[in-house]
Order: C-alpha cells, then structure tokens, then sequence
C-alpha cells in the first residue's frame, strides 16, 4: 500500500480546506466555474464567483478594460456586470456541486439592504428546508463582501470607515449562518488597520487585503479619459508591493494577535509574488490579472510553492505565514 505524504501547500482558510493557497479572483474568472475549462479546478484553492448584486447589472460602457500604459498591470471599470442574484442561483450555483474546490461567492450592493438580500438567499440555497433534496447544494464555502467597488457611479464606499464597515457587517452576519464570511478591505494606504479591527469585531471570519487601486489614464492625443467611466482601478504587477505593504501591516497590527487569517490579492503572476504575501501574513491569495495572460498560471505558481515550501525546510507553507524576517 503507497502512503502519499500530505502536500506542503495544502492549507485551511478560517476552517475551510484548500488544495493550495490559491484562490481565483472575483471578476477575473468568469460568472463562476467557466475556468474548469482550461484549468484543473482541483490544483487551485477554490474559485471566487463574480460579484454577485440584488439585480442584474449590464454594467458600464465600453472602453471598460483596458491594458494600461506602463505595461505592467490593468486598469478596468466593469461596473460589476452580473446576472443578479435569481439568475446566478439557478442558471449557476448548481453547477457549485461539482467544483472540486472551495466555492466563495463575492457580494457586492448599493445599500445594507442589499447585500443582506443576496447574502441571505446565498445562505438559503446553501441550507434549504430540511425537506428539500440537499444533495447538490451544499457548495458555498464562504461568502466575500466586496465593500470596495470604485467603478460604479454610487460607489461602495462601506468599506470607508469603520462605522459603516461595522453597520454592514454586523447585518450581514446573522443572515449568514454557516458559510464563513470574507470581507474584502479597500485598499486604503491610511486606516486600513482600524478598518480591519471593525470588520473582525463585527464577525469577519477572514479579510482580503486589497481590491483594486482608483486610477485613471488620459489619451493624451485626444485629451479623452481612456476608460469611458473616467476613472476605474488599477490591478495587476503594478499594484502588488503596495499590496504587500497593506498585508504585511494589517497582520503585524490586527489579525496575527487576533488568528484572523488574511487572504492577499494584488498583481500575483508568479510563485515569487504569492510567496511573498504569505511572508507578509497572507494565509493564501488571490490571482485575478494574471488570469487574461495566462489562464492556467496558478498550476505553475502551485508547482513554484510547493518546491519554495521545500527549499526552506519547514513541513506545510502555514509556517512560512508572516514569516519575513523582523
Ligand atoms: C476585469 C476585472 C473585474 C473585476 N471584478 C471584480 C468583482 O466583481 N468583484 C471584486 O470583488 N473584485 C473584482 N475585481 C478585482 C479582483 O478580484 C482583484 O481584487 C484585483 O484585480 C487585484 O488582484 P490582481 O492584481 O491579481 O488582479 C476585478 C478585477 C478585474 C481586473
């Protein structure tokens, strides 16, 4: 009988087993699983769905996403396009059931309101009445709030103080009964620790530390903003050291003393990059830009972290987490 040994990169997330310390990012992987197609779902951590809204949204007016000028990175104004959240509970999560994966569904909404609707109906289609059929509908792992859209006109700014980030999630969290609960911070360079403070006393079971950084570019020629929004955010290389910064403060301030894991998102396109946030405090990441050059770029910085766990002689990458030298 052959024992295989446990992969090093194999890790939990506030409970929830991973493969590996990989997510895919909302909104650069399709509605849901569309990436099953060009990547073997069960090498990743699990797959974060689209933001998910109260209604449909066609979202805003092309140009909308765009490479930007510097070459490193992407800059985009979606406008949180989705089918809303009817449409995405039976034309989608019923595929969820053979994801072998963790299913995250992000959220995103106009008001408190809005995220408790979908949020609530996320949770009821995760645990129906006991004498529907449960057998296929079990696949939602967790749910992410994404408090930090900048790409739509009213914004979603609950993620700009810590007494609106408490209001939203302390009406979130009691709808929410079994899956664990993501809250996805802005990427604010001052505050953003207190903002972490707020969400893990009102109920956060894990932060994502960033989304995308406010941005705009000018055609210069026509004077034009290049992204029909104006503005839109910046993602990809050019934003991750910043991200790494915004981790590594949050976990040295907030969650090592609190055991709220973080999960890091920003321009990770290589082993080095998520290795790097993990060093910072990071318990997995996301990788959302290096998707639309490389689908299957998260099988090689799987591969990248595996032989990086190795090389530095400890047993499973949990021990590498916050690791960067003082
Ligand atoms: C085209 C595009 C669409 C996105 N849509 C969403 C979304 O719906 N919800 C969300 O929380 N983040 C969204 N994001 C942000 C990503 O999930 C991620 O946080 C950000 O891009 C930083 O990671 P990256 O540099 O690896 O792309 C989107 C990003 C891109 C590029």
């Amino acid at each position: 009988m052959s024992v295989t040994s446990p992969s090093p990169i194999s890790t939990t997330l506030a409970g929830i087993p991973l493969a590996a310390p990989i997510l895919l990012a909302a909104g650069a992987s399709g509605t849901l699983d569309e990436m099953a197609d060009v990547l073997d779902l069960s090498r990743v951590g699990g797959v974060i769905s689209k933001s998910i809204t109260r209604l449909n949204r066609d979202g805003n007016p092309t140009w909308r996403i765009l490479p930007s000028r510097s070459g490193l990175g992407m800059l985009n104004a979606i406008g949180l396009a989705n089918p809303g959240i009817d449409a995405f509970l039976t034309d989608y999560l019923p595929r969820s059931a053979a994801m072998p994966c963790a299913v995250i569904c992000s959220v995103a909404g106009f008001s408190v309101d809005d995220y408790v609707i979908v949020a609530e109906k996320l949770d009821a289609w995760r645990n129906p009445p006991a004498a529907t059929n449960t057998s296929s509908r079990t696949r939602i792992d967790a749910i992410e709030l994404n408090v930090s859209c900048p790409n739509v006109k009213a914004g979603c700014d609950f993620g700009s103080t810590p007494a609106a980030l408490s209001e939203l999630i302390q009406a979130v969290r009691p709808v929410v009964k079994s899956a664990k609960l993501i809250i996805k911070l802005s990427p604010w360079p001052v505050g953003l620790p207190d903002l972490a403070r707020a969400a893990i006393d009102s109920g956060a079971d894990a932060l994502t530390i960033s989304n995308t950084m406010p941005a705009m570019e000018i055609d210069v020629h026509t004077r034009a903003p290049r992204l029909a929004h104006r503005t839109g955010g910046l993602s990809g290389p050019s934003i991750h050291p910043i991200a790494v910064k915004l981790v590594h403060d949050v976990y040295a301030k907030v969650c090592r003393d609190a055991k709220v894991p973080i999960i890091g998102a920003g321009g990770v396109s290589t082993w080095e990059d998520a290795a790097e946030f993990i060093l910072a405090g990071a318990t997995c990441v996301q990788i959302g830009t290096a998707l639309f050059a490389d689908p299957r770029v998260p099988l090689k910085i799987a591969k990248g972290l595996d032989r990086w766990v190795r090389e530095q002689r400890v047993s499973n990458i949990a021990e590498l987490v916050g690791a960067v030298k003082p």
